[in-house]
């Protein structure tokens, strides 16, 4: 963090001068704070009189992980597990969770896809100060809509460690004709076997590795991404936290349907995912229902997630299938019915060639459709750079540098994603539950991250209904540390009182560790 733009701002509040922008031009509106009474106005509408609180422990340690297969692995984690354990609540309830930091490093949960309230949303130095080792934060916020989500840090590349865990809000309105569910978790392994996160940062940022060979022309491509699969090579990849060839059995009987909510915990890589011997009914996509479309595999990128339904066809044992993108390696589990030996890993099952789940094949579900409107704001998002140093930007610039997008509380508002590189991005919303808007202009799926194909636009629709300052940014979670995010900043006319013009949370643009010069 540039911790001298941090205390020059804090200490231009506390002074009373102006407060200005991060790229320094005056602005006339004051950004919302993250605890300002909008937000907490918010909040309380959000607040069921009576809602039951959930009260957690979560803490964030360093372990040792068996991940099958005899590989053990030093890592940090939430708890004994990864993925840590699963937090199950429903709709409208209250998170109550006291995080404890015992990792040597400071850092923060970030509740991925969850409309919260703004200062419990995880973004050190803009709505929380980072959480010391050693030290706690508390985080308190209604979960107002039900559906599929996870939390991880928002510190440099923690990520990319085993710090993940699956939060399921379950709808009480749920018609819930399955007879099984499983969560499912896909990631990208390197902590502990291969080199640090860090490590593959700086040889990123020295023009090695695979982005280089990829920038260059050469390398593996995608061509559903139009991309190459991701920029590090991984030894390995982890479906629940197992190794393939040590795979994860789920139980099911001939003729039930089983529901598996899909989440990719990855740093970099998109997987494709199929079940052996079966189509797929996506029934939800990051969290929100869709007009169910079948199918025999989709991608799935960093920080997506997929809720599907499937019929089990007979009695047998059946490759769940994650073939990392492009990267020619997988993580399995197997869904057993009956008797049989588990398939090896080096299966591939002729579902994930078959017909593949499309963007423009989904549709929200009437009851989560935005009603129809024409955007009061529009802005253009560039996605550029990845060049000599790894720097990457959003509209010309990396974060600290980029103009922060404005918006007012209740306005409609369109984001029209243009990439100028040679890789896919998976764009991410934080506080809101965006609309792609499909072909035509039809409504499509109710999203907070998708798919920014090289050449290729894409425009999403959101009512901004929860004020605040809010990131939107790349979940490669090398390209977000290499600069590519951007401030989507709630303003208000209203004179900010003198405390919130002495807080530097909400003013800072510049945590990351881009070097602005
Ligand atoms: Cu999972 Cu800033 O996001
Ligand atoms: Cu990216």
């Amino acid at each position: 963090m540039s911790r001298r733009r941090f205390l020059a701002l804090a200490g231009a509040g506390a002074a009373g001068l102006t407060l200005t922008s991060c790229s320094g031009s005056g602005r006339k509106a004051s950004p919302v704070p993250p605890d300002g009474p909008e937000v907490m106005a918010a909040e309380e509408a959000r607040r069921r009189a009576g809602a039951t609180i959930r009260d957690l422990a979560i803490t964030a340690a360093p372990l040792m992980l068996d991940l099958g297969k005899g590989v053990e692995v030093q890592t940090w984690g939430y708890g004994p597990t990864v993925p840590g354990s699963e937090v199950r609540i429903k709709a409208g309830d209250v998170v109550r969770a006291r995080f404890t930091n015992g990792l040597p490093e400071a850092t923060t949960i970030h509740w991925h896809g969850i409309a919260l309230r703004n200062d419990m949303d995880g973004v050190p130095g803009m709505t929380q100060p980072v959480v010391a080792p050693g030290t706690t934060f508390d985080y308190e916020f209604t979960a107002p809509d039900p559906g599929t989500y996870w939390f991880h840090p928002h510190v440099g590349l923690h990520l990319d460690r085993g710090l993940y865990s699956p939060l399921i809000v379950e709808d009480p309105a749920e018609p819930g004709d399955y007879d099984r569910e499983y969560v499912v978790v896909l990631d990208d392994w390197t902590d502990g076997l291969g080199q640090l996160p860090e490590q593959h940062m700086a040889d990123l940022r020295a023009g090695r590795g695979p982005h280089a060979a990829h920038q260059a022309g050469g390398g593996p491509h995608s061509d559903f991404l139009n991309s190459a699969g991701g920029d590090v090579s991984y030894p390995l990849y982890l479906l629940n936290g197992r190794h393939s060839e040590a795979p994860v059995e789920f139980t099911a009987r001939k003729g039930e349907r089983v529901r598996f909510r899909i989440i990719n915990a990855g740093a970099d890589t998109p997987f494709r995912v199929a079940l052996g011997g079966h189509q797929m009914t996506v029934t939800h996509t990051d969290g929100f229902p869709v007009e169910p479309v079948t199918v025999d595999a989709l991608m799935i990128a960093m920080a997506e997630r997929y809720d599907v339904t499937v019929t089990v066809a007979e009695d047998g044992v059946f490759p769940l299938m994650a073939v990392a993108e492009a990267k020619a390696d997988e993580a399995m589990a197997v869904l057993r019915s009956g008797a049989g030996e588990v398939p090896r890993s080096s299966v591939r099952p002729a579902e994930l060639t078959g017909r593949i789940l499309q963007r423009a094949d989904l549709i929200a579900a009437e009851q989560v459709r935005l009603p129809s409107g024409r955007p009061d704001r529009t802005y253009g998002v560039s996605l550029g750079g990845g060049d000599a140093g790894y720097v990457w930007t959003l509209n010309g610039r990396p974060h600290g540098q980029n103009e922060p997008l404005d918006v007012r509380q209740g306005e409609r508002v369109r984001l029209d994603f243009e990439n100028t590189t040679t890789m896919f991005h998976p764009m991410h919303l934080h506080g809101h539950t965006f609309q792609v808007v499909n072909p035509g202009g039809t409504p499509g799926a109710r999203k907070d991250t998708s798919i920014v194909r090289p050449d290729e636009p894409l425009s999403v629709e959101f009512v901004a209904d929860n004020p605040g300052q809010w990131m939107i940014h790349c979940h490669n979670n090398y390209h977000q540390e290499g600069g590519m995010m951007l401030t989507l900043s709630y303003v208000t006319n209203r004179p900010l009182d003198a405390r919130e013009q002495a807080s530097p949370l909400g003013l800072v643009c510049d945590w990351l560790g881009v070097d602005v010069g």
